[in-house]
């Protein structure tokens, strides 16, 4: 009774502990897991992983078991006379080197077998994307829809998206923790990876191997979509040519579609998509027409540089760049390789002192002013 009681105070004393560790373990803390996957290829590995583990868990089951038996059945007394000595039991060892032997040959089949479903190279009406990886970001090309990107990769769910990748200087390795396993990528050496998301939303990656000081913010978004939200996706980065609409020149200069232009409805509409997009992530350039801090930013955009490393053109853009593309940068959620959520406050600082927050980038510091650094925020929060 004593004892329950005694029990019981303990259990009350632990408890909100108890509890707050069980909510510190809730998988929604920790995104970047590869233990809930939702694509095909990481159901491959988790299962393996799953398999192995019931394994691993017989296996300690029955082998503490044993020893827990074999410490209160045989324990000795103090006037035990000594045991009796044996030396080597054929039996035994025959059957300590069997099961183990099985059970590995248990675990192998699906491992082997996983290994060679990993690494085929999917046929079918899979989605070429190209990745390539830079010190310290990542490069996102779709050949056949003549887009690029970067940081922030989307596909379609349910279609297998079939990667080809490289990078542009040292090892990588590209890591999508919930679709895929890590993949090395090297310079003059292309390595492919596959999978088929299940589950729309936006995922973190990360670059998985040490390629310089600023590895650990060398991460990437996952923007899984449904077919008919990547399609728009792919449409809209496809009119995304040098200029957005947004800087669409005055409606008595609208060229003609024959003309090989795209026809804006209305010459404001881009920006005002663009910016009522932009309202809901903290932008202050919510508003209409033209805009004097985006024509300025255009200038500064040109004039500071920016152009000589970054480009904004989504459609057919220049291989190998210095700098990630920013054809949809005002679109997307984290700037600095998945480093500083993308708001005005972060882009203006990074625009400012880039060495700051991610000392080491190739983007050097470029004197920019505080006003300068809002009107370059204007203009490429335009670009969505
Ligand atoms: Cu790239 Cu680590």
């Amino acid at each position: 009774m004593h004892l329950r009681t005694d029990a019981l105070r303990q259990l009350r004393r632990w408890l909100p502990m108890l509890v707050l560790l069980a909510a510190a373990c809730s998988p929604d803390r920790y995104p970047q897991t590869a233990l809930r996957p939702i694509s095909d290829f990481a159901r491959i590995g988790d299962d393996i992983q799953t398999q192995t583990f019931y394994w691993a868990l017989g296996v300690f089951v029955l082998v503490e078991g044993a020893l827990l038996y074999a410490i209160f059945r045989f324990r000795g007394k103090p006037d035990d006379p000594e045991p009796h000595q044996i030396h080597g039991n054929t039996t035994i060892e025959i059957i300590w080197t069997v099961i183990p032997a099985l059970i590995l040959a248990a675990i192998a089949v699906p491992t082997v077998r996983g290994i060679f479903q990993t690494a085929a190279i999917p046929t079918g009406d899979a989605l070429k994307i190209e990745v390539v990886g830079h010190q310290w970001w990542w490069e996102f090309r779709y050949p056949d829809l003549g887009i690029t990107t970067a940081n922030e990769v989307h596909i379609p769910v349910g279609q297998t998206v079939s990667l080809r990748m490289g990078t542009a200087d040292v090892v990588h390795s590209f890591w999508p923790p919930r679709f895929a396993g890590k993949r090395d990528v090297f310079p003059n050496r292309e390595t492919r990876l596959w999978f088929k998301a299940e589950q729309a939303g936006e995922y973190p990656g990360q670059c998985a191997e040490f390629c310089g000081i600023q590895h650990g913010r060398m991460a990437f978004r996952v923007r899984a979509q449904t077919p008919d939200d990547f399609q728009s996706w792919v449409a809209h980065m496809q009119t995304l040519t040098g200029k957005p609409a947004a800087a669409a020149p005055p409606a008595d200069s609208v060229h003609t579609a024959t003309a090989g232009a795209v026809v804006p409805a209305a010459p404001a509409q881009g920006k005002q998509d663009a910016a009522q997009r932009a309202a809901g992530k903290d932008s202050s350039t919510a508003g209409a027409a033209p805009d004097p801090a985006y024509a300025a930013g255009e200038k500064l955009f040109q004039a500071k540089g920016c152009v000589g490393c970054h480009s904004l053109n989504a459609v057919n853009a220049p291989k190998g760049m210095i700098g990630p593309n920013l054809a949809n940068v005002g679109a997307r959620t984290f700037i600095g390789a998945g480093s500083f959520r993308n708001n005005d406050e972060t882009l203006a600082r990074w625009i400012q002192n880039p060495q700051a927050m991610k000392k080491g980038v190739l983007m050097p510091n470029l004197g920019v002013t505080p006003e300068e650094a809002k009107s370059l925020v204007a203009f490429l929060r335009a670009h969505q």
